[in-house]
């Protein structure tokens, strides 16, 4: 059978835009409605404590137009968990959240959070919604995630894109993902990837075998700013088809 690598697209960034002005535009089901016809398999978005960009009216608004799966990232948190259950999107992915930072800068340590997770896990397990978790990719996160009984990760691809950037320790790092992803594989865990990745660098990542959907933001909604939305989702697919060939 054909591999076929799914691609989610963040739209956090357009709410940003529209927030840093306090306006109703650039308007994010528009974004979601081109991203969907452009062929995005799935729309991300994550609603974040200090609401920065997204938030929950965003997320019914984006669930009313579409008609691709819906994940929305959530820090493991009650109240996060109360507006998963609530607006019930195909899937939540929990992330790590730190106020101060500017993005999510590292994944989630389920080894530290076991407790908490367990906790959250349960109180979304009268739904059918789709669990994943954010992690960076090492060996005993995924050996706790397991042990959690949380059957896909999505690898922060954030390290390996800085190391990229710079055209140093590329190697190193794209081995840690690949590395991961065979163990991950071997003890039965779906993989996905994400954050930090552009045109330039998602070749290695959509090559390696099972990783199954990658998560793009900030650099599809910037590089729309110049080429448009259907043109740069366009060809994030093309280069990702290419990859996987
Ligand atoms: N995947 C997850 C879980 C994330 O938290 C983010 C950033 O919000 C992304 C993917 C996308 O990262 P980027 O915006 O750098 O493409």
């Amino acid at each position: 059978m054909e591999r076929h690598v799914r691609l989610g697209v963040n739209i956090d960034h357009v709410a940003t835009l529209r927030n840093a002005r306090g306006e109703d535009y650039p308007k994010v089901v528009e974004a979601a409605k081109i991203a969907e016809k452009s062929g995005a398999d799935l729309i991300t978005v994550h609603v974040r404590e200090d609401r920065r960009h997204i938030n929950e009216q965003d997320l019914g608004d984006i669930l009313n137009v579409i008609n691709i799966p819906v994940n929305l990232e959530i820090a493991a948190n009650t109240e996060m968990v109360n507006i998963a259950s609530y607006y019930k999107p195909d899937s939540v992915c929990f992330v790590p959240e730190k106020r101060q930072e500017v993005t999510t800068e590292g994944g989630l340590d389920v080894i530290k959070n076991f407790d908490n997770l367990k906790r959250t896990l349960k109180s979304l397990s009268n739904t059918n919604i789709k669990i994943s978790i954010f992690i960076d990719p090492d060996k005993d996160q995924l050996i706790a995630t397991n042990k959690l009984g949380i059957k896909t990760v999505e690898f922060h691809t954030g390290s390996y894109a800085n190391a990229f950037s710079k055209q140093k320790n590329v190697k190193f790092e794209l081995n840690k993902i690949i590395e991961s992803t065979a163990f991950a594989k071997k003890i039965g865990l779906i993989c996905h990837a994400g954050h930090g990745l552009t045109f330039n660098n998602v070749t290695s990542i959509a090559s390696i075998q099972d990783i199954v959907e990658l998560n793009i933001g900030h650099f599809i909604i910037a590089n729309s700013i110049f080429y448009g939305l259907e043109n740069t989702i366009l060809k994030m697919r093309d280069i990702i088809a290419q990859a996987i060939k």
